[in-house]
């Protein structure tokens, strides 16, 4: 069959599928169902992505958070590699972050204030001091329209949210747009993109937890990393960047090859202390904005490897220390202590206070446009 009448069949079959409701194209497809309401009384709703290959993510239009996502081990079995909960009520009652969209500023912005073009502005404070992923109620606690798609490389949801000017503090308008694809290649893609009506900052991330082994069944010590990073930004003790980017040789912060989490994650060393375990931002190596590997896992038992891309200067390695045993999640899962990690895409922590960092700032006629991938396979 030639390209445009397969293509013809997909589309067909496409048109038919959303007449029933849902997407559907070989075998990928897309479905939609309620996921209960917001406090507000707002219903939001959960969508089913299945790639050609059967991995599956589940994603809700509360906060863009990415629900669960099954991949494959090394036999073939499929399990949930992502922490969450199985309603929205548990996603508003308590949550670190678990899966989200977050912005408008993902990460740490000193005391909350920072000036741009000679005005202060004054950010809401909601982690001691400090300003951190986007306020009170950032991106991961809002309500986003969402809208399926069956796309060339498989089926997607794209999602927009229009955060009002003076939100959490920050100036403008800002249109975001955030598209979930789910490849056959067995990739997560997000694509995020932004547009303001006055000079603001912006730096939006995704906050999954993984754990290679399946969710909830074991800490994450065991995974191999590797960060492509000769330098990190070393921090304070309320994790704001000093402004110097420190080379990770002869530290514990050295993921240049891979290496186990837990081999170093209790090192006596000042950053691990104020972390209290990895919690730091990595300079990756590849600066020019093009797409290139910024970290690979690999958990030997199930033989999981994720791979993460982006076009992004810098990428937060969080390794779930506050992570307690205090959550329960799917499936009944207690998250203990170091039970997930975060891998979040990003510009460095506290930009807009340095102006030597590469800029977060977003103006009118501008467009904030940025990808990351999560690519899965097995070894
Ligand atoms: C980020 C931060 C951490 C922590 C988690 C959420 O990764 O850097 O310090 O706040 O989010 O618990």
């Amino acid at each position: 069959m030639n390209r445009s009448s397969h293509m013809m069949i997909r589309a067909a079959l496409a048109v038919f599928a959303c007449l029933m409701g849902s997407f559907a194209s070989a075998d990928q497809s897309i479905s939609k169902a309620a996921f209960g309401k917001t406090t507000e009384g707002t219903p939001v709703a959960l969508y089913t992505l299945v790639n050609a290959n059967g991995m599956k993510a589940t994603i809700t239009n509360y906060g863009a958070i990415l629900v669960s996502l099954e991949t494959p081990d090394r036999d073939g079995k499929m399990a949930d590699v992502t922490l969450g909960y199985e309603t929205v009520k548990e996603y508003i009652a308590e949550t670190p972050y678990f899966g989200a969209i977050v912005g408008r500023y993902g990460n740490r912005i000193a005391k909350g204030k920072f000036s741009l073009d000679g005005k202060q502005y004054t950010l809401a404070t909601n982690n001691d001091e400090n300003h951190l992923h986007g306020g009170v109620k950032g991106f991961d606690k809002v309500v986003w329209q969402a809208k399926a798609i069956l796309a060339d490389k498989g089926p997607g949801l794209v999602l927009n949210y229009v955060s009002p000017d003076g939100e959490e503090g920050y100036p403008g308008n800002l249109s975001v747009t955030i598209t979930y694809l789910l490849t056959d290649d067995n990739e997560l893609r997000i694509h995020y993109e932004a547009t303001t009506d006055k000079p603001t900052v912006c730096n939006i991330t995704h906050h999954s937890y993984f754990n290679l082994a399946g969710q909830g069944s074991r800490d994450i010590l065991g995974h191999e990393l590797m960060i492509a990073a000769k330098r990190f930004t070393p921090v304070d003790k309320t994790l704001i960047p000093t402004g110097e980017l420190r080379p990770v040789k002869g530290t514990p912060m050295d993921f240049t090859k891979p290496t186990a989490i837990g081999d170093r994650v209790n090192a006596k060393d000042e950053q691990i202390e104020f972390g209290g375990g990895y919690d730091h931002n990595w300079v990756l190596d590849n600066a020019d904005g093009s797409m290139a590997v910024a970290a690979r896992v690999y958990e030997p038992t199930s033989g999981r490897v994720m791979e993460v891309l982006t076009v992004e200067p810098g990428l937060q390695f969080y390794c779930g220390n506050f992570l307690d045993g205090t959550l329960t999640g799917k499936g009944g899962k207690v998250y203990k202590h170091r039970y997930g990690f975060c891998l979040e895409t990003q510009h460095f922590p506290d930009s807009p206070n340095h102006p030597d960092f590469p800029t977060t700032t977003l103006r009118p006629g501008e467009k904030y446009c940025t990808t990351t991938v999560y690519k899965f396979s097995t070894r």
